[in-house]
């Protein structure tokens, strides 16, 4: 190793030492016979000068220097020139006095510029992926996810859990997405399904006996890309055996408490809120809400009930509601503003936008004249009315107010500047219904998993009322983002069955799929539960960018690109002959 010292470590602490460094040529400034380069290595820049006083042939070669060539210098740390001090830099009160110099190798010049202050467009930035990568402000994220993971790992090791690995050729394992398929060569016409998550296996070695089990692990699904979805992500997954809700709970509350702290420096309060489902949807619309601000909605139904305005009055009859939201100091907003906000509301779903602009004279709105003084100033009064106030209302079922008012209540919250973006708000989110409504397919689905436990009190439900059962599931939300999710699992045999039954899943479906899990279901299964967290999420929120693309190393696009490599593309035909498969149109 030629390298003494890496650039952006050196201090006045080194000053007189004769050093090597190895690194990138990030600015070169020629100053009156004075070369002057900025080198830049993992660590940071360090100012290097090139002085013909020293040696002449040394100077001439740094004339060829050009940014991002790489280069070895040798030369004696010197305090930089009484004024010449750069406080922005941490290596800014030295410089190296240059020696010696060699030429690794040159550099074509970069399609953009290494140095932070304009940032490229993401397209260019992804297709340069490597270059992009040397920025100084993306390289710390990286440090940071190493840092979570390092931080992960020795917590769990110390918590007695065990690192096991799980085929990514496997058999397909519902999580609610699509699967990746990869035909298979020695089985002509069958596939592999790469996992969605370990689900099914970290189940199966807990009847193995591990007892207790973890992964950092990659997990891959086809569904619609979002800045915080790729196709392949990561979840740190565990799973336990002979515990309840509650001990999960609690050992992954310390968990994301020590890491946080030991990462970020970050004492998070203690014990995290917990909502149940019914109350996160009620209050915030969401079943992940963002706790860093208020704007709560209330419930308005039973004064609508008893109002005029025929859309709040049906909407209650038809056994929906009418919620509301106090959107603070906003009633200055003009007709064409409201008109925006109302088509927030219309394009998710809402029939339209109830509003009410509380003035010292009263309610002023075009819908006041449906109710009496007193129903205004009880509305006033549960949604806590100020003069200056503007009051937001949707009528409609239960689940398309939730998505309105929720939605809403976001757009709100940002454009009064509420959230603060130093804050981190944890919560857990439990009780969540074990299964919901497919509308489309006309069945139920099971909201988590189908592997997910009902509540013992509303097994008897499964038979009445399923809609009604709770399961015994749980998400960790971080500022309004879901980072985690799990559950207690089903581990006798007839509830598994029972539940495939409910969704609609064949014996035979269920054989095929899931024979092995409903086999060994009956091998001495122990009562077992984990949870996932999406770590580029929470990487993520603590590293402050908006999309987890800025936490993985080769993302994806939109369309499930990789700018770089141009994957995915088409492959030889020879490929696809021992494949057995032949393209159509
Ligand atoms: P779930 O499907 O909730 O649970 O996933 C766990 C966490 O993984 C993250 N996540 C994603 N991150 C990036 N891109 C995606 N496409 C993506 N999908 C999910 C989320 C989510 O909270 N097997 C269960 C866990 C369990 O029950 O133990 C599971 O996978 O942060
Ligand atoms: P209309 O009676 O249709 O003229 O509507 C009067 C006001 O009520 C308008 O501001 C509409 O946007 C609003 N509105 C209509 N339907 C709903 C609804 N389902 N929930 C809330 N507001 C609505």
């Amino acid at each position: 190793m030629k390298r003494t010292d890496y650039c952006g470590a050196l201090t006045a602490a080194q000053i007189e030492k004769e050093v090597t460094l190895v690194g990138w040529v990030h600015r070169r400034r020629d100053h009156g016979g004075l070369i002057f380069i900025d080198l830049r290595d993992r660590e940071g820049l360090v100012q290097v000068v090139f002085n013909p006083q020293l040696s002449e042939e040394i100077h001439q070669r740094a004339h060829q220097l050009r940014s991002e060539y790489v280069i070895q210098v040798t030369g004696k740390v010197m305090r930089r020139p009484e004024g010449t001090v750069n406080r922005e830099l941490p290596t800014g009160e030295v410089e190296v006095h240059a020696g010696d110099l060699i030429i690794l190798n040159a550099s074509l010049t970069p399609p953009f510029s290494i140095e932070e202050e304009k940032e490229p467009s993401e397209s260019l930035r992804l297709q340069y992926r490597y270059l992009d990568l040397r920025r100084k402000s993306v390289q710390t994220n990286f440090i940071l996810r190493h840092n979570l993971s390092k931080a992960v790992r020795r917590f769990l090791d110390q918590n007695q859990f065990l690192e096991i690995e799980t085929p990514f050729l496997t058999k397909s394992t519902p999580e609610g997405a699509r699967d990746f398929l990869v035909p298979s060569r020695l089985n002509v016409g069958q596939f592999y399904a790469l996992p969605q998550s370990p689900q099914l296996f970290k189940q199966i070695l807990m009847i193995s006996g591990f007892d207790r089990y973890y992964q950092i692990v990659r997990c891959f699904r086809d569904e619609d890309l979002r800045a915080d979805r790729q196709p392949e992500f990561t979840q740190i997954d565990l799973e336990m055996s002979f515990i309840e809700r509650e001990d999960i709970l609690s050992l992954m509350e310390e968990m994301v408490r020590t890491v946080l702290k030991e990462v970020k420096g970050i004492q998070l309060e203690s014990p995290f809120p917990r909502l149940t489902y019914q109350e996160a949807m009620s209050r915030f619309g969401v079943d992940k809400p963002d706790l860093r601000f208020g704007l709560e909605l209330k419930d308005l139904s039973d004064i609508a009930a008893r109002s005029e305005f025929k859309v709040f009055r049906e909407a209650v009859e038809k056994k929906g509601l009418v919620k509301g939201i106090n959107a603070k100091g906003l009633a200055t907003l003009s007709r064409k503003e409201l008109e925006e906000l109302t088509q927030e509301a219309t394009g998710r779903g809402a029939k339209g936008l109830a509003w009410m602009k509380v003035t010292p004279e009263g309610m002023e709105a075009p819908i006041a004249k449906f109710f009496k003084p007193e129903m205004l100033k009880e509305i006033g009064q549960r949604l806590e009315g100020a003069p200056g106030d503007l009051l937001l209302f949707v009528a409609d079922r239960e689940k398309v107010v939730y998505e309105v008012l929720g939605h809403l209540r976001l757009v709100i919250g940002r454009r009064l500047n509420l959230i603060d973006p130093n804050a981190l708000k944890l919560l857990w989110v439990t009780d969540f219904p074990l299964l919901e409504y497919d509308e489309t397919e006309k069945r139920y689905v099971a909201m988590h998993h189908p592997f997910t436990s009902p509540m013992d009190e509303d097994i008897p439900l499964l038979a009445t009322d399923p809609l009604r059962a709770r399961a015994k599931a749980y998400d960790i939300v971080l500022n309004g983002t879901e980072i985690g999710g799990g559950s207690i699992r089903i581990h006798q045999n007839e509830v598994q069955s029972k539940m495939f039954d409910l969704l609609g899943i064949t014996k035979e479906e269920a054989e095929a799929k899931f024979g092995f899990l409903l086999q060994a279901l009956q091998y001495g299964a122990p009562p077992h539960g984990g949870i996932a967290f999406g770590l580029d999420r929470l990487t993520a929120i603590l590293a402050g960018v908006d999309s987890i693309r800025d936490v993985i190393a080769f993302p994806k696009t939109q369309k499930g690109i990789c700018l770089m490599t141009n994957a995915p593309s088409e492959v030889d035909p020879r490929q696809l002959k021992d494949l057995h498969i032949k393209k159509t149109e």
